[in-house]
Formats: structure tokens, sequence, C-alpha cells
């Protein structure tokens, strides 16, 4: 043994890699098992010239600490899987997986009856939702002590004031304000937010979410609005959906209509949806009042229109069978992540 050769195999053992777990330890029993090269070094050792004993000494523990420093390092390298080419990772193994956030389905059914209205030439008109009396009733042929101002219980922001000014209860104030603003003829719809002051339940909320339409041009009758409601609900509900429409009261539509559709659960036959009836109520319409056209200076004698409202919540109930309306204002994910195949 040469002070050399105790230098190279420090040296050697430095710079060691190895492959697999197995190879640290072939590497220990190589260097420090009892036939290991440190070993067999301490046991030349003893034939060492007395005065060499004490440099040979200090060299052979420097090199026995550093082996098994470095064994051990080797092994916890190896077991946090930092050495390239040897880590633990199983490449082969399917990744984690990664949680899709979905499309709430009021923004599903909301896009799809706007994409429906826009095949047929619907343009979409939005509006404040924050109004004035003007626009959400008094323009829609609500007068001041008119008993129709009970149908809707309204959220008023000054209510002792002359000129209130309100949560709109419809979305009809953004068909008054096309009215007022757009070149004749008008084909829009109004999708929004609106808010009526009743006690949250399965089937009621403060807050929910309509579409109405309007369409006022020269000679638009009546069936002119069930054909258009027809292939409406063809195309959300399937080609096989029937209506049925049945005299109702609007202050701004005469005549008036509440409009049902076939029931898509039973088709028709009477199941626990429909109540046994076949039918379900989807939506309010009617030939715009001409009072109402007036009131936004286009000539009655001249012009004609429709118009329709309806829920989003509801139609989004029917088209997906949710039961509770209470659902699409919690936001339970479990509840969305029902939605991601609609997407
Ligand atoms: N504005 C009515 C409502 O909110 C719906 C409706 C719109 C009815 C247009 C008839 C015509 O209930």
């Amino acid at each position: 043994m040469t002070k050399e050769e105790i230098e190279q195999l420090l040296q050697k053992i430095e710079d060691l890699k190895v492959q697999k777990l197995q190879d640290v330890e072939d590497i220990r029993v190589k260097l420090l098992g009892k036939k290991g090269e440190i070993t067999k070094m301490f046991e030349e050792f003893r034939s060492v010239l007395p005065e060499q004993k004490k440099e040979f000494g200090q060299k052979l523990n420097l090199l026995k600490t550093k082996a098994a420093e470095k064994i051990e390092a080797l092994r916890e390298n190896f077991e946090n899987g930092q050495i390239a080419g040897c880590s633990k990772f199983d490449f082969t193994k399917p990744g984690d997986k990664f949680e899709l956030g979905t499309r709430h389905p009021i923004s599903l059914a909301r896009e799809e009856i706007l994409n429906i209205f826009g095949k047929f030439g619907y343009a979409v008109a939005e509006g404040p939702e924050i109004e004035d009396d003007w626009h959400v009733f008094t323009a829609l042929n609500f007068p001041p002590d008119h008993p129709a101002r009970d149908m809707q219980d309204t959220f008023f922001i000054n209510p002792d004031s002359n000129d209130p000014i309100l949560l709109r209860t419809h979305t009809s104030s953004v068909q008054v304000r096309t009215m007022e603003r757009m070149p004749l003829p008008i084909r829009v719809v109004c999708p929004g937010r609106v808010f009526r002051n009743e006690a949250i339940s399965a089937r009621a909320h403060c807050i929910f979410h309509q579409v109405e339409g309007l369409y006022i041009d020269k000679h638009v009758s009546f069936a002119d609005l069930k054909q258009a409601i027809l292939l409406f609900v063809r195309e959300m509900f399937g080609p096989d959906t029937q209506i049925r429409m049945r005299p109702s009261y609007f202050p701004f539509t005469e005549p008036s209509t509440e409009v049902d559709i076939s029931c898509n659960i039973c088709g028709g036959k009477g199941c626990n949806i429909c109540k046994g009836t076949g039918w379900l109520e989807i939506m309010g319409a009617g030939m715009v009042d001409p009072n109402v056209l007036e009131a936004s200076h286009i000539d009655s004698t001249k012009y004609t229109g429709f118009a329709f409202g309806m829920g989003i919540e509801r139609i989004a109930m029917l088209k997906w069978q949710v039961n509770d309306l209470r659902h699409y204002f919690e936001n339970d994910v479990r509840f969305l992540r029902e939605f991601q195949s609609v997407i």
C-alpha cells in the first residue's frame, strides 16, 4: 500500500456514479465489506513502518469516513429520485388527472338560446340591471296604479322617491331601450339578470335570468309569433316537441299567451315532472300592445310586433332535469361537474 494508492482510491470514491440502488450496496461491500479494498488497507496498516503510521493512519481514516459518507449520500440521493436516469419516477404511469373547470349551466343554456335565435336573425341587446320606472313599467303600459304592478314584487333603491330607481324585474326594459334607439325593423333577444322580491325556494328565487325577444316590422302577426316559438322549442328540446298556447294577460302585450311545451320526459303521456298533464310551461308571449309601440314613438298604425320572455333557469331545469332552482346559485362543484359533458 502506498500513499498514492490511498489518494487514487479517495478520488475514485468521490467520482462514483450509480445506476440503481443495488449498485450502492455493491460498492459498500467492495470498499468496506470484510474483503473490501479499504478493509484490506487497514489490515496492511499493521505492517506500516512506525514512523509512517501517523500519516498513513490519518489518510486511511479520512478514506474510510469519505467512503461511508459517499455511500450514504448516494443512497439518499437515489431515494429522493435526484440522479438522472435512476430516479424512482415511473414515466410509464398515467399522469395525475387534471381537473377541468365547467361552464355554468345558466351560461350554457343562455348561449344555446341566443345561438338558436341568432340563426333566425335576432341580434343580442343588453341593458342596465338598475333601471328607472319608465323602462320597467310605464313605457310598458303599466299605469301608475295599475294592479299589474303588483304582479312583480320589486326591489326599489329609493322607495320614497317620486322618481323611482329599481332593480329590473324583467328584461322587457331592454326591449324598450331598443325601441327608443334602434331603427325599424327590430329583431332582438335580450338576455340578462332580473330581480324580484320573492322568498327563495326550490321553485322561486329573488335573482334569476331571462331571455326576452322582440320583433317589430310591418305585417308581423300572431302566426309569426307561433312559428318563431315552435322553431325555437324544437331546436332547444328536440324535433318532436309540441307547443300549446293558453290565453294570458300582460300589460305590454295584447293578446297575451303563456306557452307550454309537450313534456320532454314522458313525451306528453304524463309523468311527475309535468304533474301528469303532459305539458310544461316555458314562457310568456304576445303581440306588442299599440300603447307600448307609441310610448317609444313607433307608429302603431304601420307597425306591429310580437314579444316573448322566458326564464333561463326554467329552460335549463327542463332541459337537464334539475329539480331545485337553488343549485344554480350555490356553485357546488358536484352539481357543476354534471355539466362537463354538455360543453
Ligand atoms: N316580461 C314578462 C315576464 O317577465 C315575460 C313576457 C315578455 C311576456 C314578453 C310577454 C311578452 O314575466
